[in-house]
Formats: structure tokens, C-alpha cells, sequence
């Protein structure tokens, strides 16, 4: 339709009809399925008459209800208008890749723009219009249950995985019946909830919300995603949704979004609960006068918009601005001569788990493992033959993580299966020996676990946090291995020494003791379905781990918040981090630093950094220069290295971070091979939000390093120029 003929659409609405285009239910009150939902439904309201008026659902399971959903409502509208269908496909629809906290530890852009392909691919095959990803809430507190749906602690990292899977995802035009358009979220700053409480208030300075929270949201926008949500969260005393600040001043003004703002799950109704709305008609004005375009699940707007333009409360210009937007969106995704867009029963039985998918989401398993120790033992040597694989993971087949479709562990590759594939001559002997809620207590299971672990020539130690640990409303306060896990390990580690751990979780989590007296710890995540073969050809060095942590293990939950990239103080701690030192910022019974720093991880090659180059010795404003990394594979196995060039700002008018992630690539060398890497870095990478609220850089001395956080090695420095001195 062209833009004239849309508006010819809307004059023909009525009040009713429009405020029906804000509306999003539930697919579930429409047709029957299986999906989990999120929150109550919305102010009950008769199916037949909001299928009538409705202008989006969420969750529906296939292509097949994709289209019964459409061609019911479609029978029913006076318009016609077709629906828009929304789903979470986070990390996968039926082929699960690893969760996207463990994406970011790949380091690796291109990986996640293949894993973002093949998820396209399904979604779009199921049905799918728009799929509320990618989550971009930079998170630092492990507590916080959804850390596992974001790719990191550094908002670099957010910024170009986020970017990367918006184009992976949306394609060159959405009229392609192949493409899914995007919602970026949690629009703002939801991963700082107080206390790593879920839903909980953010308070944050304007600085800390620029530098640290808004980057990932910005760079999704600009890779073209069509709509952003706002977080559930109040920001400074204001719910995002009703926030005018960050939807008026920032996204529609500042940055220029013209796109579709949908609320999160029932936003809208929660301004009641948050007290800054008498009743849902006010919620309904507020959300409206703050530019939320659509209601997810409420129907405030379905209840009351009309009403309150009536009586002149809210402008029917904004409402026609809003219902624009949809109709829009709707337009360009090709609905109106195609309502059905990409869904196919036939392109679902050959892309769901096709063997190419498969391939890919076990690649992704390898490369997000993070190898956290390995006295020598990893990995196993082909001779031996008797293996115990041992802990309540064991033959656990709920690997997917949170957002995972239900149903997906039953075509999860379990760590048996994974292991018959690769080594049908190894004899396998499988005991769980305790369980892994919190409150299990029974340890009946470990010694019969310690005496098969005597018997034989290694150990796989599978523990782990239950799948359901993490994820929306799954906040922890103790990030220990629940259950008697760490009494199991005790009991197995004294029976061999030739045990690996292997940890199945969706969060950082507290290893002191384990990491202390286990010779080997591969952090696997949740992996997703191709888990058992990516963990075989891993221990058995099929693969080579080159995982790196994209947030950092504490040692205490105690140490939260603990960014890698923290301020500099007045009184820094002076080395070394495990004495306390008098009247310095540190604490009296722990080192400041984490069990591993963001950016660690081995692998069973190792790398020496030779050198490092800066092109020049200055920088002028808008200007660039070539930084090159000469690392090479000293070890005796191809490997993938992720080189990392890391910042400091040492004098600054605003107190700068000790450390920052600047840049990152991944090589791959041969044994004794070694490759220059050169990264291009722009003047604007060293601007900041100075006093004044404008982005600066400052004349003066820069400091560019490579290694990884709290372990940086071959420092260079450069000066920054004065503005006067660009312009002779
Ligand atoms: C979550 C969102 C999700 C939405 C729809 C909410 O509870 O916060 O991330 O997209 O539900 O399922």
C-alpha cells in the first residue's frame, strides 16, 4: 500500500478500531497451545470481540496456528487488517543454540550473525512477523535471573552482537517472506535493578545511563531494528513506559526512531502497581503521552483510549501517530497482499533441526565454552577407555536455558549420546549421585558416585544450576552450586584426579572451592540441543575451547557490583589484591578482584603477544590510527585466540575507567603460526559524557593495551590533540 492509501485506512476507523491496532493479546485466548506466558492476562474482555479489533498477538507455536490466527481474525475484521505475530525467539526456535550470555563469550560477531541466520529462518517458516530480540541489557549482577539473555557485562560487546543479529534477522527488505523484524529490549537500563532483583527500581546517573546502558539499545536502532520495548523497570522514579525522558527526549528526538514502541508484559497496568497511575485509564493516558505505540497484553488501551480522546485528555493525533507506526510496519513486512508472510508447514519440516542447523548450533557450543582450569588433564588422552561421567547433569537433557521453546530437551543431545557418537569404544558408566535443588539434603548417592569414579581412567563431574534457575522472575541471592553438589565433588575429586568438571548454568556463578581443588573446569552454559556432541569433541580436543568470559565469576556475591571496567577512586588498592591494605578501597576479607576476570578463558594451545604497534603517536579530532597485535600459537594445537585491545583515559576532567574494552577479533592459527592483527580505532572511541552532558574526547595522553581485563600486557601510549590544532 502506499503511505496515502494507509492514511486513507485510518480516516476510515473509528475511535474503537484504532486504539485496536495498540492492542496485543495473547494467540493462547484465541487458539489452544503450549507456550509459556510471561504474566496475568489482560482485563477480561469477550475473544470474539477483541479477535475483532486486535491488531497483534504473541506466542503461538506454528506455522499451522500462525495461520489460523491470521485467517480468523482476518474474517472478523471490517478493515481487514492483518495481525502482527510476535514471538521470544531468543537464541533459536526449535535448533537451540547456546544462551546469549554464552554467545558473548565466542568474542565473535559473525557466529552469532550464523546463529541469528538459522533462527530466522525457522521464525520466519513458523510465522513469525517480529521476534522480541535481541535483549540487550548490559547486566553486571549474577544475581539477576535474566543476566543469561544478554551477550555481556560490556555494552561494546552488546552493541555489535545486538547489531549483528538485527541484520542477520531483518534481511535487506522485510516484504521478504524470509525476514523477521526485530524489537530490541529492554529499553532502559533493566539489567541495574537494585539488590539483582527482578523488575526492581534503577537509579542511575545520567553519565552511567549514557556510557554503560544506552550504547547496545542505540546500535540495534541504527542496524535498522523497527521496534524497541520498553524495560518493566522505574528509572530514576519514572517506569520506562510512562517515561518521557527516555522515550520523548532520547529515542523519538535524539536519536530519531520512527519505529513501533510495544510495551513489555502488561507495562501498561503495572503503572497502577507502581503507583504513579490512580487507575488503568490513567495508566493508559500516561503510556500514551510517553510514546508507547502498543499495550502488550493489558487492553488499557482497548478500554480507554477512545474515551480519553473523547474527552479531549489525550490528542487524536497521537493516536493516529501511533496506529500509523503499526500500520506501517504491518505494510512493509508485506502483510496487507500477504498476510501469512513466510509462514510454511513444508519449509518447517525441512528447516526445524535440519542437519545444517544442527551443524551450526554445535559449532556455537564449542566456541562459547570457556575453559576456566586445566592442570593437564583436558584433553583426554585417546587411551583412556573407562570413563565415569558423574553429577546430577550427567544424562540431563533440560540444556536449552530460559526462552528455549517447550519441548526443546527432547531433542537435546544429551552428554551420552554425545560421547557413543564421537567414542563408541569408550565404556561409559553414568551415576548422578545427588540432586540439584536447593533444597536437596540427600547425600545417599556419593559414595556409591566416589567408588565408580575410583574404577575408572577419568571422570566427567557434570554439575550445574537447574535450567529453570535462571531466566525472567529467577533471581538468586546466593550464586553457590545449589544442592550437595560441592559435597559430591569433595567425595569424587578424592576418589580420581583425573576429573573434569563440567557446568551446566545460565549465570556467573561462585566457584571458590571447586575452582581451588579441581584440576579441570569447562563452563559449558546451557549449550542448547547440540550439547552432548559439542562437550565430547571438547574433553576429547575434537574442539579446542576458545571461549572468553563476557562478564566476569565473582568470588562472593559480596563483590557485586564488580564491572571490569570500574571508575578509578581517590584511594585505589595497591598490589597485591589478596592483602588488604589500610585505608585503601578494598576489602578486609577478600581481594577486590574476581575468581576470573571478564576476558579469561584457556585453551589447549597457548598464544604469546609479541607486539604491539601504534601507527602514530597522535590523534587528532576525527581522526584514526592502526593499532597491530602480533600474537602467535607457541603450542603444539590449531586454536582460536580472541585478541582484545583494551583502554585507559588516565587524565580526564570526569573520572575515567581503569580499563576498557576497545576492540576485539578472533584468529585463528597453526601451531607455531603467527598473525598481526590490526585494529583501526577512530578519535570518537575515546569520547565520554563530560560535565556539560556533550560527548568529548580530551587532549592528552592515551594508554592502548592488549591481554584481558586486570591481566594487560604491552601498554603504548598516544596523545590526544587539541580541537586548535585539527584545524591548522
Ligand atoms: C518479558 C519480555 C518478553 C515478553 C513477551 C515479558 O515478560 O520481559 O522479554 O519479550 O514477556 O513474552
Amino acid at each position: 500500500m502506499t503511505e496515502q492509501e494507509l492514511w486513507k485506512l485510518l480516516d476510515n476507523m473509528s475511535l474503537e478500531e484504532k486504539a485496536g491496532q495498540l492492542v496485543q493479546c495473547n494467540a493462547g485466548q484465541f487458539i489452544e497451545n503450549h507456550l509459556e506466558i510471561t504474566g496475568p492476562n489482560g482485563e477480561s474482555l469477550p475473544a470474539e470481540e477483541l479477535n475483532r479489533v486486535m491488531g497483534s498477538v504473541l506466542t503461538f507455536e506454528d506455522a499451522k496456528q500462525a495461520k489460523a490466527l491470521q485467517d480468523k481474525h482476518l474474517a472478523a475484521d471490517p478493515n481487514k487488517i492483518p495481525l502482527l505475530l510476535m514471538l521470544d525467539v531468543i537464541h533459536g526456535l526449535r535448533t537451540t543454540y547456546p544462551i546469549p550470555l554464552a554467545m558473548g563469550c565466542s568474542f565473535d560477531d559473525g557466529l552469532m550473525a550464523e546463529c541469528a541466520d538459522m533462527a530466522r529462518k525457522e521464525s520466519a517458516a513458523c510465522g513469525v512477523h517480529v521476534t522480541f530480540n535481541p535483549m540487550v541489557d548490559t547486566a553486571r549482577d549474577a544475581r539477576w535471573g535474566r543476566i543469561l539473555e544478554t551477550n555481556s557485562e560490556e555494552p561494546l560487546i552488546n552493541s555489535r552482537m545486538g547489531a549483528a543479529l538485527v541484520r542477520a534477522t531483518q534481511g535487506d527488505s522485510l516484504a521478504d517472506p524470509g525476514n523477521v523484524a526485530c524489537c530490541v529490549k529492554h529499553y532502559a537500563a533493566y539489567g541495574a535493578g537494585e539488590a539483582g532483583r527482578d523488575y526492581n527500581t534503577v537509579d542511575v546517573s545520567e553519565r552511567m545511563l549514557r556510557e554503560t546502558y544506552l550504547p547496545a539499545y542505540k546500535a540495534c536502532l541504527r542496524a535498522g531494528a523497527r521496534l524497541i520495548m520498553p524495560s518493566f523497570n522505574a528509572l530514576n522514579g519514572v517506569p520506562s513506559v510512562a517515561n518521557k525522558h527516555l522515550m520523548n527526549d532520547i529515542l523519538r528526538k535524539e536519536w530519531g526512531f520512527n519505529g513501533v514502541v510495544i510495551s513489555d508484559y502488561d507495562a501498561v497496568g503495572e503503572l497502577v502497581t507502581h503507583g504513579i497511575a490512580e487507575d488503568l485509564k490513567d495508566a493508559a493516558r500516561l503510556a500514551m503521552e510517553a510514546g508507547c505505540d502498543i499495550d502488550m497484553v493489558k487492553n488499557a488501551y482497548y478500554l480507554h483510549l477512545a474515551e480519553l480522546v473523547r474527552e479531549g485528555k489525550v490528542a487524536e493525533e497521537k493516536l493516529n501517530a501511533a496506529v500509523m507506526r503499526v500500520l506501517r510496519l504491518k505494510n512493509e513486512l508485506g502483510l496487507f497482499e500477504n498476510p501469512y508472510h513466510g509462514a510454511d508447514e513444508e519449509a518447517e519440516e525441512k528447516l526445524y533441526l535440519c542437519p545444517e542447523h544442527r551443524e551450526i548450533a554445535r559449532r556455537a557450543a564449542e566456541e562459547t565454552a570457556v575453559l576456566l582450569k586445566n592442570e593437564g588433564i583436558l584433553p583426554f588422552r585417546k587411551e583412556v577407555k573407562r570413563v565415569a561421567l558423574i553429577g546430577p547433569f550427567a544424562e540431563e537433557t533440560r540444556l536449552n536455558g530460559f526462552w528455549s521453546r517447550p519441548g526443546a530437551e527432547r531433542y537435546t543431545v544429551t552428554i551420552p549420546e554425545g560421547i557413543r557418537a564421537l567414542l563408541p569404544e569408550v565404556e561409559l558408566v553414568t551415576e548422578k549421585g545427588c540432586g540439584v535443588e536447593i533444597g536437596d539434603t540427600d547425600l545417599s548417592g556419593i559414595d556409591r558416585a566416589a567408588e565408580i569414579a575410583a574404577g575408572a581412567d577419568a571422570v566427567i563431574l557434570a554439575l550445574g544450576e537447574p535450567e529453570n534457575y535462571s531466566g525472567e522472575g529467577r533471581s538468586r541471592a546466593e550464586l553457590t552450586l545449589p544442592g550437595p553438589q560441592l559435597e559430591l565433588a569433595r567425595s569424587v575429586l578424592q576418589a580420581n584426579a583425573n576429573t573434569a568438571v563440567i557446568l551446566f548454568n545460565g549465570r556467573p556463578l561462585v566457584l571458590n572451592g571447586l575452582a581451588r581443588t579441581a584440576p579441570a573446569i569447562l563452563e559449558m552454559w546451557y549449550p542448547g540441543t547440540e550439547a552432548g556432541n559439542a562437550v565430547a569433541r571438547l574433553l576429547w580436543g575434537e574442539a579446542n575451547p576458545c571461549g572468553k568470559l563476557s562478564a566476569g565469576l565473582p568470588r562472593s556475591v559480596g563483590q557485586y557490583p564488580m564491572p571490569y571496567n570500574r571508575m578509578n577512586t581517590g584511594r585505589p588498592k595497591p598490589e597485591p589484591d589478596d592483602q588488604p591494605a589500610p585505608f585503601s578501597s578494598c576489602y578486609l576479607d577478600m581481594p577486590n578482584l574476581p575468581l576470573y576476570s571478564f576476558g579469561y578463558g584457556l585453551s589447549y594451545t597457548s598464544f604469546a603477544y609479541e607486539k604491539l604497534e601504534l601507527s602514530r603517536r597522535t590523534l587528532e579530532k576525527g581522526g584514526m590510527l592502526q593499532v597491530t597485535v602480533t600474537v602467535r600459537n607457541t603450542g603444539s594445537v590449531p586454536g582460536k585466540e580472541t585478541v582484545q585491545l583494551y583502554f585507559r583515559d588516565p587524565v580526564a576532567s570526569v573520572v575515567r575507567p581503569v580499563q576498557q574494552l576497545l576492540d576485539y577479533r578472533k584468529v585463528f592459527l597453526n601451531p607455531g603460526e603467527a598473525a598481526e592483527v590490526v585494529f583501526t580505532v577512530r578519535e570518537e572511541q575515546f569520547r565520554f559524557y563530560g560535565m556539560n552532558g556533550e560527548e568529548i574526547s580530551e587532549p592528552g595522553e592515551i594508554r592502548i593495551s592488549t591481554g584481558y581485563a586486570d591481566h594487560l600486557i604491552l601498554t603504548e601510549r598516544f596523545l590526544l590533540l587539541p580541537e586548535s590544532v585539527n584545524d591548522h
